[in-house]
């Protein structure tokens, strides 16, 4: 779309970008309790924040403050679907294989 500005220049203007697709998932739509390891650092947080906006998600974080920060996670520290754990080894058992 095309518009003329009070200058005579031609600007074009974008129409706003389409909701993702994987709102509309089953990932989003899903009761899911997700862990969230270095959930204290700077991608962590902002992960957590987003999965926290689905009220349907339980919301574990595991991080050693290694070069994150609790004061990034202080507004859903003890919130009822947030659980923070400080360690920095995690081994994972999978059984079934
Ligand atoms: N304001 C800003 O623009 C800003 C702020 C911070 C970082 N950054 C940049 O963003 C980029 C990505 O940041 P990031 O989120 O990947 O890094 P980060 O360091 O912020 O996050 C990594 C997280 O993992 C944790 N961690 C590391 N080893 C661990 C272990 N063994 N066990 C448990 N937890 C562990 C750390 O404590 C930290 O919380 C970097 O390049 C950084 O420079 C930008």
């Amino acid at each position: 779309m095309a518009k003329e500005s009070s200058n005579g220049e031609q600007h074009t203007t974008r129409p706003p970008p389409t909701p993702s697709p994987l709102r509309f998932s089953k990932f989003f739509q899903a009761n899911l309790r997700i862990l969230v390891t270095g959930g204290a650092g700077f991608i962590g947080s902002h992960l957590v924040d987003k999965l926290m906006e689905n009220e349907k998600h339980e919301v574990i974080v595991v991080d050693n403050y290694f070069t994150g920060s609790k004061d990034n996670l202080k507004k859903w520290i003890g919130h009822p679907r947030f659980e923070l754990i400080r360690h920095g080894k995690l081994v994972i058992l999978e059984s079934g294989l």
